[in-house]
């Protein structure tokens, strides 16, 4: 089963509950939610007070994504309105204690590969993640292009996984066709912000789970 967390980087800004709403009505699993701080990548969006206010608007669960630097120190803030929290492995010198801390939060843990990281990053921690985000663009900015050299990760960290039951998340210029060619390469969880809100939303969406 496909699961689908549209990017709310790419709704109306000014009218982000009308969005959240819509996504809702159209079935939404989850709603991925990019925070950037201007350092580890070069954007900003929103933090976790905004997250908070979107939460009293919105029943799907909140899929976050931190593009941070030093995330430890923001980690139980975000916490309080996330179901999963997703830390990059090129932010984290102690990776294996910053998943502990997410899942010391109470939310599901997940490690963001972006597309030059090798990943062996995950090895030693792999029994412990709930999620693997392979970015299939560089972090930053939404409405880029696919890197196909990335969708040979998918299935190796398919394969270090055995057959364990793990998200495995693909981020970064997917639509109907991408969607296809990660899936079939074992992603099973696709965010998509400028193809899911670029046309009808819940045809969008459905499309994308069709791919299977
Ligand atoms: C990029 C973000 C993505 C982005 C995806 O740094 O992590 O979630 O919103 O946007 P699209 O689907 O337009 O590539
Ligand atoms: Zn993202």
């Amino acid at each position: 089963m496909i699961k689908v967390s549209p990017s709310l980087l790419s709704a109306d800004f000014s009218d982000l509950k009308t969005d959240l709403a819509k996504l809702a009505q159209a079935g939404a699993d989850y709603v991925h939610m990019d925070i950037m701080d201007g350092h580890f990548v070069n954007n900003i969006t929103f933090g976790y007070d905004q997250l908070k206010m979107m939460k009293k608007v919105c029943d799907i669960p909140f899929d976050t994504h931190l593009m941070i630097e030093n995330p430890d120190k923001y980690i139980e803030k975000f916490a309080e309105s996330s179901d999963i929290i997703t830390v990059h492995a090129e932010a984290c010198i102690h990776l294996d204690r910053t998943i502990q801390l997410i899942h010391s939060c109470g939310c599901k843990a997940g490690v963001a590969l972006c597309p030059s990281t090798d990943e062996n990053v995950l090895k030693y921690v792999i029994d412990k993640i709930d999620l693997a985000l392979v970015m299939s663009v560089n972090p930053g900015f939404g409405g880029q292009s696919f890197i196909e050299s990335v969708v040979p990760k998918i299935t190796r960290i398919k394969e270090m996984l055995g057959g364990r039951d793990c998200l495995i998340e693909v981020d970064g210029g997917i639509n109907a066709k991408t969607a296809k060619t990660v899936v079939d390469a074992g992603a099973n969880l696709l965010v998509a912000g400028s193809y899911v809100f670029g046309g009808d939303i819940k045809e969008r969406i459905d499309s994308l789970r069709e791919v299977k």
